[in-house]
């Protein structure tokens, strides 16, 4: 099947592969910011092309602070791509964001460390200083709401992702302070991803699932990876339908 790549999606911890692709090419794709975290999956859902990306490899092999995210954002854009959603799982700080949420976050703030923030960082590259006040592209965040609407699925419009290191889970003190920041969700993988795929002009928006309470939050009580990842199952049961509608609208 070709044709034009309808919508790529980049799936986090607890979403390895889009089990509704039918006809999936795998492309072992190479960039100028070398190996992305696994092969993409190309595959029809009905009429439309669409890409599939493990961000931490099909095997959950990479962790956050070594994903080479600029080359799975240049990856999915040498193969056609121009709009990414990004699955990511992420513990939910405030009330609308308990367990099993589905929200589609409109701000971040950046507390990781040591990533390669940028593109053009090679010598002799023109420096880029993209506008980052949106953080996500408000068209393909509004495609998203739509598309949630469209098949019923819930999702929370609007949010803030903090970005934090990992792979370790947060502190108490951590999370308290990322909610006087303003934080209402934490992940790991937010940041650089979302500011790369502005650099390389790639619409870009997350559908964050709330596997867990950040710490502190709650029930608080202690995170578990059996937990975080029944609860990623349990509301993933609304991303094939979700990813079907938005590659279509
Ligand atoms: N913190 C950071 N990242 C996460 C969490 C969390 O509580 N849950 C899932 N990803």
């Amino acid at each position: 099947m070709s044709g034009e790549i309808a919508l790529a999606v980049i799936g986090g911890t607890g979403v390895y592969r889009l089990a509704a692709l039918q006809d999936v090419e795998t492309h072992e794709v190479d960039t100028r910011f070398g190996a992305p975290s696994g092969p993409v999956r190309i595959g029809r859902l009905g009429e439309r092309r669409v890409a599939f990306l493990a961000r931490h490899g099909e095997g959950h092999s990479v962790p956050p602070h070594r994903i080479n995210y600029r080359a799975n954002l240049a990856a999915l854009k040498q193969l056609g791509a121009a709009r990414v959603l990004a699955l990511n799982t992420v513990g939910g700080i405030t009330e609308r964001f308990g367990p099993r949420v589905l929200a589609c976050p409109d701000q971040i703030i950046d507390y990781t460390w040591g990533r390669i923030p940028t593109i053009c960082e090679e010598p002799g590259e023109e420096v880029l200083h993209v506008d980052f006040g949106d953080p996500y592209t408000p068209r393909l965040r509004g495609d998203v709401l739509a598309a949630a609407a469209a098949v019923g699925a819930d999702v929370v419009d609007g949010g803030c992702y903090g970005a934090t290191q990992g792979p370790r889970l947060e502190t108490r003190a951590e999370i308290a302070r990322m909610r006087r920041d303003g934080c209402d969700l934490v992940g790991m993988t937010g940041m650089p991803e979302a500011a790369l795929a502005r650099e390389l002009g790639l619409d870009y928006a997350c559908l964050a699932i709330v596997a867990n309470w950040a710490a502190g939050c709650g029930d608080g009580l202690e995170i578990t990876m059996p937990e975080v990842l029944a609860n990623v199952e349990a509301a993933s049961a609304a991303l094939p339908e979700l990813i079907g509608a938005l590659a279509h609208g």
